[in-house]
């Protein structure tokens, strides 16, 4: 832990690109569409990389940083005391992000069910630059395993019927060896452009509380479908899942705000932006889904990349693989790994037939994606693209400036945002991701933690 009294939070140096010059191979090309990118940057070497050390946070929720528990043993550094004051994490944490992510991923306080081998701490390699339309993000990292997270949840034949098969690694079907450790891969980002208090000394752990999934004191489904505002007669939701607290009159989460006043604080701009790059949702067709966090975690208004590949009436998958450019119209779980299993509906999956001779142990991703479907401000990021080499997800994607949906961050050349960083990696969701403090991005503004380099 550094104390320095410096407001300067530009010290994370910007080192030459290690990666310059490495030849990209995708990861099974095969029904890969072809996404125009004319504008990203041709020659990524020439753009700097800022090297972040995203950590495991466990369960550090608002409530616990702002709580006694968030001290130094002998009580006399209060975190707690710091952030009722509105200093930033950094201030206090900087370069201690492996410290803190090799403690909070072993079992204790702040994590009841630690995942075996799992490491503290992950390297992004992040490139931002612009043009006068668009932003553009390029981030690398190692994955633990040796093949990319790009599988998702399946459905099962078990001799009679189609059932879930799959759980990430942090639930206790999986803990317990009761099902398979399958979950794809995610870099996301959460993004504000001043509009929401405390998003830049705070970042991510704004969203974050107890009660929501995978957080301490989780909610009931039955206390969450009862709830006036989230649950059935409202956004019908089972769960508590990412919020801010400007919506809540405590820091309880059912003490949510009327839908008046919150709709009042959407409509003054005090939501973020939300995008994940998923390995399984999402690269297949080329896009990242686009979200919005206020009350929930929201989808944008419209439809996104994916969608349930479930008939809930006649109970069974609504797709299967076309056997022409899948090689078979069901996949086994020992191949999951050796090749890419991601759905499409208009590039590889054709309507799922119940009269084929299905067997035991085939398997149908529970998810599809569609470009074609995806619609609206959840479908404005249509050029992303992750390729997985020698060990490394190699991320690329754009970001619109000047989008006007009322559910988007407009954003422009000139200013700085600020940006919580995140990466899923090894079949895991929730809070089982890398995170980082967080940081500004300037896109030719005065001012930045990280300067976005302008390409013609
Ligand atoms: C006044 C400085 C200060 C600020 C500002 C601050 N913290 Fe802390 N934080 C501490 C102290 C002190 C500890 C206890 C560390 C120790 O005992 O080594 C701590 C511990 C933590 C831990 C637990 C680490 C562990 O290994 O158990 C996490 C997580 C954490 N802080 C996150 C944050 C986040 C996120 C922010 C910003 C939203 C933040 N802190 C802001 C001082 C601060």
């Amino acid at each position: 832990m550094k104390f320095v009294l410096s407001t300067s939070k530009l010290s994370k140096r910007s080192i030459t690109n290690p990666l310059a010059g490495l030849v990209i191979v995708l990861f099974g090309t095969a029904g890969l569409p072809s996404v125009s990118m004319s504008a990203e940057p041709s020659d990524w070497s020439s753009i700097p990389v800022t090297e972040l050390t995203l950590f495991y946070p466990g369960q550090s929720s608002l409530e616990w940083l702002m709580s006694e528990a968030h001290r130094s043993k002998d009580k006399k550094e209060k975190g707690d005391e710091a952030m009722a004051k509105g200093v930033d994490c950094f201030f206090c944490h900087e370069d201690d992000e492996v410290a803190i992510g090799n403690n909070l991923v072993k079992r204790g306080p702040l994590e009841p069910m630690p995942v075996k081998g799992k490491s503290g701490s992950v390297k992004l390699a992040l490139q931002v630059a612009y043009d006068n339309d668009k932003a553009y993000f390029r981030a690398q990292w190692k994955t633990r395993n040796p093949y990319p997270g790009e599988a998702h949840p399946f459905k099962r034949f078990d001799g009679k019927e189609w059932k879930g098969l799959g759980h990430p690694k942090l639930d206790k079907v999986v803990q317990d060896g009761k099902d398979s450790a399958i979950y794809e891969d995610r870099f996301s980002l959460l993004i504000d452009d001043g509009n929401v208090p405390n998003y830049d000394v705070h970042g991510c752990w704004l969203t974050c509380h107890d009660g929501q999934r995978d957080m301490a004191d989780k909610a009931a489904k039955a206390e969450v479908k009862g709830h006036a505002i989230l649950g059935d007669k409202g956004l019908k939701k089972k769960d508590v899942r990412k919020y801010l607290p400007s919506t809540r009159n405590s820091d309880n989460w059912a003490d949510t705000k009327s839908r008046a006043e919150i709709d009042k604080i959407a409509a003054a701009g005090g939501f973020l932006d939300l995008m994940q790059w998923r390995a399984h949702r999402s690269n297949p067709v080329g896009m990242t889904d686009d979200f919005n966090v206020l009350e929930y975690r929201l989808n944008d208004a419209g439809k996104g990349p994916f969608s349930k590949n479930w008939d809930k009436q006649k109970h069974q998958p609504k797709y299967m693989y076309d056997k022409a450019k899948f090689g078979s119209n069901a996949t086994r779980e020992s191949q999951i790994r050796s090749k890419p299993v991601a759905l499409s509906r208009e590039l590889n999956a054709v309507p799922f037939d119940p009269n084929l001779n299905w067997q035991e142990g085939d398997l149908i991703p529970a998810y599809f994606t569609s470009r074609e479907d995806a619609k609206g401000s959840a479908a404005d990021n249509r050029e992303a693209k992750g390729v997985w080499k020698d060990g490394m997800w190699t991320v690329v994607f754009s970001r619109k400036f000047g989008l006007t949906n009322p559910d988007d961050k407009n954003m422009s050349p000139g200013n700085a945002y600020t940006i919580g960083f995140a990466i899923h990696d090894d079949n895991i969701t929730t809070r089982g991701h890398y995170v980082y403090w967080p940081r500004s991005v300037g896109f030719g503004a005065e001012k930045a933690d990280i300067n976005a380099i302008k390409v013609p």
